[in-house]
């Protein structure tokens, strides 16, 4: 069996205010697999994630990364959100430098630190760029950016909170492909959160999908997919829409049930 990067046993979330926002939540991502974990505005993906990142604490239930309670964020698991929250005053190649020797980070040699740059930067097509300013980036380059900066980190594991969804379709449909190359050429696990089905479908080895399983309860893990469509999967459009259907007809049923 191949070992999980990432699991979650009954993972529940509320805030201070007394909000509950999930419960229940268990869940596994296994060395180099690309989990999406899909759902509507709202229903706490984004909460959910940074737990599973280690940046918040759940009321309830433990999260392990690689077989070690998480309880702060780690090196070896990258994040990457909408905003790619460049140093304006750093160019394109010290702001993926960027917190490498922070100390969570093990410290690495000068010539050691540059290397990871530059092979980050190669690898989301930037080779070139590195003295530009983020000032002089399009919304795509400097996500690619943001990319490049979380693989200098050699993750494991990838956490990505709905990276693209700034992006015009033709720019976030070229980071879909980068994202699943570059996860399967670094041999690193993701988990992405999205509300959007059809990046979902293209770029997941496996959906969750996240949801109230009734009007006002927290949310939970209401059904999962295994997408067996052969990449490239835009080859394939009669499969991914009759995934896509499965999907839309699970999420209008109200009668979905907790996995
Ligand atoms: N700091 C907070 N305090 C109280 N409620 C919050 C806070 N952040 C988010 N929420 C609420 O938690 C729910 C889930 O939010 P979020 O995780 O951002 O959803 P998603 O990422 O799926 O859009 C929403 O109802 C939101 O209003
Ligand atoms: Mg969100």
């Amino acid at each position: 069996m191949t070992q999980a990067v990432l699991r979650a046993h009954d993972l529940a979330h509320a805030y201070p205010n007394g909000t509950a926002v999930f419960q229940a939540v268990s869940l596994d991502v296994k060395a180099r697999e690309i989990v999406c974990l899909l759902g509507g505005s709202g229903c706490g993906k984004s909460t959910l994630l940074r737990a599973l990142a280690g940046l918040s604490k759940p009321l309830r239930g433990q999260v392990e990364f690689l077989e070690a309670p998480l309880n702060e964020p780690h090196p070896r698991a990258a994040l990457l959100f909408q905003q790619p929250s460049l140093l304006p005053w750093l160019d394109v190649a010290r702001n993926v430098g960027f917190g490498l020797n922070f100390t969570h980070q093990p410290t690495l040699p000068r010539e050691q630190l540059q290397a990871r740059v530059a092979t980050a930067l190669d690898a989301v097509g930037l080779g070139g760029q590195h003295r530009l300013r983020p000032a002089q980036l399009s919304g795509g380059m400097a996500q690619r950016v943001a990319l490049a900066r979380a693989l200098a980190r050699e993750p494991q594991l990838l956490l990505a909170d709905e990276p693209f969804s700034a992006l015009d379709a033709i720019t976030r449909a070229q980071m879909q492909t980068l994202l699943v190359e570059l996860v399967h050429r670094w041999h690193t696990a993701a988990l992405l959160v999205t509300h959007d089905i059809d990046e979902a479908i293209l770029v997941a080895d496996r959906i969750l999908l996240m949801g109230a399983p009734a009007p006002g309860e927290p949310a939970q893990l209401l059904r999962e997919w295994t997408v067996s469509i052969e990449r490239p999967r835009e080859a394939a459009p009669a499969e991914v829409t009759a995934m896509r259907l499965d999907i839309l007809q699970a999420l209008h049923a109200q009668q979905t049930l907790p996995v």
